[in-house]
């Protein structure tokens, strides 16, 4: 089969907010210990960091890290995870029936933000907590000194304030899983009080508010529509989650999901611009679609974990060829739709449905998915272009008729072109054709692509680069047009120079 892409630099959907490209860190499992923080790794810095974490966190590109939850955040409480280490309380988590230390909380996340390079996005508990200790943490956190909480931040050995500008009001409030979970009017409320009493301590913060924790959901956009009727003069953004997987092995459906997130996105966006019509706003609230992953849900760990237990195996997802592709091809849609989605939060980062694994002791290596991410992270920066496509479609049961060819092109600073393409066809290659004379491109062109003979091949301990990205050598470019063998089931990046 063959497919073309015509595009053209005077025609952009709109440009990328770098904060497209961030990620989760959750205290779940071993996301957060031996994930992120093992004090007594050989590789352990001074602070109990991983150095050798760090550095594959640099690597991917990831700009933003949300913390500390997730459904972990509505039965938490920040203050037990701040000053002397020795004094802090163990407390069950509900969320995970899990022990939390606290070894690890917000002084340790904000120096891991620093030697990472990536920005914090904070969570407050909107489940069991309200107003007053969203507005102590904000104190806590950003107030230079002189009130009873930023003195003791001092206290504690942090003197400048950490100047977190990004705040989620609550988790999935929506969710009955939720400690805590609200209906859509106690918690448009509850969000509206939060971001006012916070706003008049930090008029700056960008705040979000919880949209629905999936398309699926029930209550999915009159949630939204009555969330925001309470909270739309206050927030700047309202969340999307959505995780997918394979089931019955329908891969052609799986490999389709970039559907479904684009009639999120579409059914969102809508809502929203609803609701800013009837208010005569002249505002517009755009999106974080701050949980979005491949995760196998359905799937039981090997080993059962006890109840109660300190970091235990949990959400540990070996992640195939088949899910990078997929992880890819929601990375197309959004930098397709970057013109409203403005932050998005792989989630997760480390050992939870995460794209960097690591075991307590030992090595950390890359899940598949960690290469589409990095690309697009890299190469996905400047503006998204529009693009026309031409080619063959098929069917699938849960999306109707989709493209084979799922593609994105971001124009960078420099005039570089980069095309991300996704050939969604499992068993034979897609010959794409790219018209680059608009672009008044001559070369040279480089390809790198992600695919392998056997689609559920993974990366593990034993064999941590069993699948890597290969580099293509069928690009050619021959009267200002590009053409380029992309391999059945498949990632793809194509720098046009
Ligand atoms: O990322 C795992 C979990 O998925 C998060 O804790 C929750 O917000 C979502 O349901």
């Amino acid at each position: 089969p063959k497919a073309s892409v015509f595009l053209d630099p005077h025609f952009a959907v709109g440009e990328v907010n770098p904060r497209l490209f961030g990620s989760f860190l959750e205290h779940l499992g071993r996301a957060v210990y031996s994930g992120v923080f093992e004090p007594g790794h050989p590789r352990a810095d001074a602070d109990g960091l991983r150095t050798d974490v760090l550095e594959l966190v640099r690597e991917l590109g990831t700009t933003v890290v949300r913390y500390p939850g997730g459904n972990f955040v509505s039965g938490y409480r920040w203050e037990d995870g701040v000053g002397p280490v020795e004094r802090r309380p163990r407390r069950p988590d509900l969320a995970w029936r899990s022990t939390e230390t606290n070894e690890f909380g917000l002084g340790e996340f904000v120096r891991f933000c620093r030697v990472a390079g990536v920005e914090p996005m904070m969570a407050v508990n909107l489940g069991t907590r309200g107003v007053q200790e969203a507005c102590d943490l904000l104190e806590y956190s950003n107030m230079a000194g002189g009130t009873a909480l930023s003195d003791l931040r001092r206290e504690h050995g942090d003197k400048d304030p950490y100047g977190i500008r990004m705040w989620c009001l609550g988790n999935e409030m929506d969710g009955p899983w939720q400690v805590g979970y609200k209906t859509a009017e106690e918690y448009g409320r509850l969000a509206e009080l939060t971001a006012r009493a916070m706003r008049m301590i930090d008029p700056d913060l960008e705040l979000v508010a919880c949209g629905s924790s999936g398309r699926s959901m029930p209550t999915f956009g009159a949630w939204e529509a009555t969330v925001l009727e309470h909270t739309y003069d206050v927030v700047d953004l309202v969340s999307c989650h959505a995780y997918y997987w394979e089931e019955d092995g329908d891969v052609d459906s799986f490999v389709a999901s970039a559907a479904d997130m684009e009639s999120f996105i579409d059914g969102v966006i809508a809502t929203a611009d609803h609701v800013r019509a009837k208010r005569h706003s002249s505002k517009r609230i755009d999106i974080s679609f701050d949980e979005w992953n491949v995760w196998y849900m359905n799937r039981k760990p090997e080993i059962e974990p006890e109840p109660w237990a300190v970091a235990p195996r949990l959400l540990e997802d070996v992640y195939s060829v088949t899910d990078a592709v997929v992880v890819g091809s929601l990375l197309i849609t959004l930098l397709r739709r970057c013109d409203r989605v403005a932050a998005a939060s792989l989630a997760q980062l480390v050992n939870v449905i995460g794209p960097i694994m690591t075991e307590p002791g030992g090595p950390a290596w890359r899940q598949t998915t960690f290469y589409p991410f990095a690309d697009a992270a890299r190469y996905g920066r400047g503006r998204v272009l529009r693009l026309e496509t031409e080619g063959p479609t098929h069917e699938t049961a849960k999306h109707g008729t989709v493209p084979l060819l799922h593609a994105t092109a971001v124009q960078g600073e420099d005039g570089t072109v980069t095309v991300f393409a996704v050939n969604r066809d499992t068993t034979r290659p897609l010959t794409l054709t790219v018209d680059v004379r608009a672009l008044g491109a001559r070369g040279p062109v480089s390809h790198t692509y992600l695919a392998d003979a056997d689609r559920h091949a993974r990366n593990t301990s034993v064999s941590p680069d069993r699948v890597t990205p290969q580099a293509g050598s069928s690009a050619t470019v021959d009267d200002g047009v590009l053409t380029v063998e992309l391999p059945a089931l498949s990632w793809n990046t194509i720098l046009i120079g």
